[in-house]
């Protein structure tokens, strides 16, 4: 392919990528959006295959086949509910193959590269490394904290704050090294020396964030890997690479800057580590009496009631209970009643994880509200129904200091006149702190599965 060719895919290409996260913004063009995005990087795998670049087509075959397979298998074999940790995975995946090219470079001795350019060459590689090698570990860490093998709470170590000056100030120093002993073909000590210390800071870092604070973490580490794949493109001066990734590193850390205001944390807190585990004292035990009810209850409340909210969460995902959800919806609002979706940013384990479950449900797009829009209707309500979800309707955000979500915005169902709450049992969410809004005076407890006890309540209504 002529290089002339090349380029015309490579913008072809960006610019399908950008109308991509243009469609990803709204949910009416979600699917178009993705579309864009599958075309764009069908255009930009077929242009490199058939780049000068490519030498030999029996590696980059198998490679291929290697990759698409297991790609493949992962993607059909993983639950909705897994996809949070399939995309940690894959962000530690971008992060390993800077790792790996910038490694690849460094060792390339063909390089006909001198003077400033030699120099910004190496100053390419040096930082497509650290950011390559944060990514990778923090990813993995991120990704054990998101499927429960490593403890969601916070570790935090003493004097972590001079710690990290202190690594930070030792791979300014080990890049000074570095860029003087690629001169004189001593480079690689300092350069591996930086890896370890990256690899460390990628661990630290997503180690001492408490469980609450993980959805800034998992966009964090999503604008990382932007970052590294442009500086992977840097490293290869492949355009294509610079484009694609600087859209998702910035994209990114828009989605951190948004998941930080949704949860009213300071980014830079969050990401030095530390919150998530208070300052103050002990977090206020939740003690009182619980008022369950059953299924026949629930479906009385819900026929008295005009004015109903539902606000999903994590476990309406692992019930897999949205079509089920939905079809009560259809029912009540037939029967004229207000039914609606309350959306907190931050509900279930990935961002939009809520509103892409109730999309593929085909909830109409009109009674699903963000908690901005909806928080002030609380007083309105007259059954709120909270489906598998916890930490984003607990009271003691805004009422306890020292709780470890203390100061995050939750859907304030309390205020409204009942709410019934769907769980299996009294066990606490992911940031692990009890919820008083279970022993509330206008709450009642509906214990079971989500999708079982809907599905109950559904044949009643018919009824
Ligand atoms: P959680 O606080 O995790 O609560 C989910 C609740 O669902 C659990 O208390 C569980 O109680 C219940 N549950 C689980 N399976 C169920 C089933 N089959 N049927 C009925 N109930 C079931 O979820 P949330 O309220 O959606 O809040 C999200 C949390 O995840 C926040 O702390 C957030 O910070 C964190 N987080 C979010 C993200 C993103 S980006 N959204 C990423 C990482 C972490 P039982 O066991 O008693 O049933």
């Amino acid at each position: 392919m002529s290089q002339g060719l090349v380029t015309m895919s490579h913008i072809a290409a960006s610019i399908l990528f950008i109308l991509s996260l243009s469609g990803l913004s709204n949910q009416t063009t979600a699917r178009r959006g993705n579309y864009y995005g599958m075309l764009g990087m069908a255009i930009a795998i077929i242009a490199t295959v058939m780049s000068d670049a490519v030498t030999s087509y029996t590696i980059l075959i198998i490679a291929l086949l290697i990759g698409g397979a297991l790609g493949a298998k992962a993607a059909l074999k993983v639950e909705m509910t897994q996809m949070p940790e399939l995309v940690a995975l894959m962000h530690s995946l971008v992060g390993m193959a800077a790792v790996l090219v910038g490694y690849a470079n460094f060792m390339d001795h063909t390089s006909t590269l001198s003077g400033a350019e030699k120099t910004i060459h190496e100053v390419e590689i040096y930082i497509g490394i650290l950011i390559g090698a944060i990514t990778f570990s923090g990813s993995v860490i991120a990704f054990g904290k998101l499927c429960g093998r490593v403890s969601g709470k916070p570790i935090l170590i003493q004097g972590r704050h001079w710690f990290n000056l202190v690594l930070l100030v030792a791979v300014i120093w080990l890049g000074s090294l570095f860029l003087a002993g690629t001169e004189t073909g001593d480079g690689t000590v300092p350069l591996m020396l930086m890896t370890i210390i990256a690899l460390i800071f990628g661990v630290h870092m997503v180690m001492a964030i408490g469980g609450a604070d993980m959805p800034v973490v998992v966009s964090m580490l999503n604008s990382y890997s932007g970052w590294a794949a442009a500086a992977t493109g840097f490293m290869l001066s492949n355009d294509l690479l610079i484009v694609t990734g600087a859209l998702v590193g910035s994209s990114g850390a828009i989605l951190s800057y948004i998941m930080c205001r949704a949860m009213n944390r300071n980014f830079i807190s969050v990401i030095a580590g530390g919150f998530g585990s208070t300052s103050g004292g002990e977090a206020t035990e939740v003690e009182g009496e619980v008022q369950s009810i059953n299924t026949n209850e629930t479906v009385q409340m819900l026929r008295d009631a005009k004015n109903i909210m539902i606000i999903p969460g994590y476990g309406m995902a692992v019930a897999q209970a949205q079509h089920t959800v939905y079809e009560i919806t259809k029912l009540l609002r037939s029967q004229n009643k207000n039914v609606r979706f309350g959306i907190h940013p931050v509900a279930g384990r990935m961002p939009g994880h809520m509103n892409v479950l109730l999309a593929e449900a085909k909830v109409p797009y009109d009674i699903v509200h963000e908690m901005d829009e909806i928080n002030d209707d609380f007083p309105d309500v007259d059954v709120s129904i909270v489906i598998g979800a916890n930490d984003i309707v607990n009271p003691s955000a805004l009422e306890d200091p020292n709780s470890p979500i203390a100061g995050m915005p939750v859907l304030e169902c309390w205020k409204g006149h009942s709410t019934i709450v769907l769980k299996r049992s009294m066990a606490s969410g992911y940031a692990g702190v009890g919820n008083p809004l279970f022993i509330h005076e206008n709450t009642r407890m509906l214990f079971g599965d989500a999708s079982d006890c809907l599905q109950t309540i559904l044949k009643k209504l018919q009824n």
